[in-house]
């Protein structure tokens, strides 16, 4: 398998000034090639300088949001209102400032008490938007954003989780022991079978496992390791202090 790709920058806001012209390149391409963009948002804190980037100026009235269709890689489980809800972390810092349609909003409902139910229904609204079976393989994202943990997990893929070896459901809910409590999560077989995947990756605490996946592309002992798009393209983004650049040298 070739090197991944890794663009180092020199902080977030750079990182985040790259991320958000790169998503308004791929979703123009992808409304002019084929009509509609569909995206997985990434949660956490990373991203959430690059959504806010999205809705403003240059990038703001670049971006078909008329021709957006809006997923999430993962969801806590918590309502859509709650401060650690990945659905209101994007919904405040872009999609409320855009004009997405809402009915091209297609969020996971973490505050469902049934979580695994709440899966199968993210599953079938995929595959309805999507325009697949629910109960075939996996459709193929235009673009997949992901973040990594100081763990090595990805979306909420975490180390020694059931969802880590799912191979056949597209989304599921699983116990993270590491955080006592429940998530729901796009699982490897769909994450890999986007056409880009983007992983934002900032701050010196992230070290050790970025360094560590990007040695070992294909170690698989980290969760995000395991993410190797078939076909796809996947592309690093980080910054100097997870990757460990000295401020007075830089890389492409
Ligand atoms: C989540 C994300 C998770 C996140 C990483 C990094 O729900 O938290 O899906 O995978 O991307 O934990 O989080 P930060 O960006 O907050 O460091």
């Amino acid at each position: 398998m070739s090197p991944p790709e890794v663009r180092t920058f020199d902080d977030p806001a750079a990182l985040a000034r790259a991320a958000a012209e790169d998503f308004v390149g791929l979703a123009s391409d992808a409304a002019a090639n084929r009509g509609r963009f569909t995206v997985a948002l990434a949660g956490g804190s990373t991203p959430r300088l690059m959504y806010s980037l999205l809705a403003g100026p240059p990038w703001r009235d670049r971006v078909p949001w008329d021709q957006i269709e809006v997923f999430w890689g993962d969801e806590r489980a918590v309502p859509p209102d709650h401060a650690e809800s990945n659905y209101r972390m994007a919904a405040t810092a872009l999609l409320e400032r855009v004009p997405v349609p809402p009915r091209c909003v297609h969020r996971i409902h973490g505050e469902a008490s049934d979580l695994a139910a709440a899966a199968r229904e993210y599953q079938a609204e995929i595959a309805r938007v999507l325009g697949v079976p629910a109960d075939g393989p996996p459709p193929a994202f235009d673009l997949v954003l992901l973040g990594m943990g100081a763990d090595g997990h990805t979306a909420s893929l975490f180390p020694g989780t059931t969802g880590l070896e799912e191979r056949r459901r597209w989304v599921v809910s699983h116990r993270v022991p590491s955080l006592h409590t429940d998530r729901v999560t796009l699982t490897l077989p769909v994450l890999n079978r986007a056409r880009d995947v983007r992983i934002f990756v900032t701050g010196q605490d992230k070290g050790p496992r970025l360094r560590q996946a990007l040695a070992a592309p294909r170690g698989e002992t980290l969760p995000v390791q395991r993410v190797a798009p078939d076909g796809g393209r996947l592309v690093w983004l980080v910054d100097r202090a997870a990757a460990g650049v000295p401020a007075t040298a830089s890389r492409s």
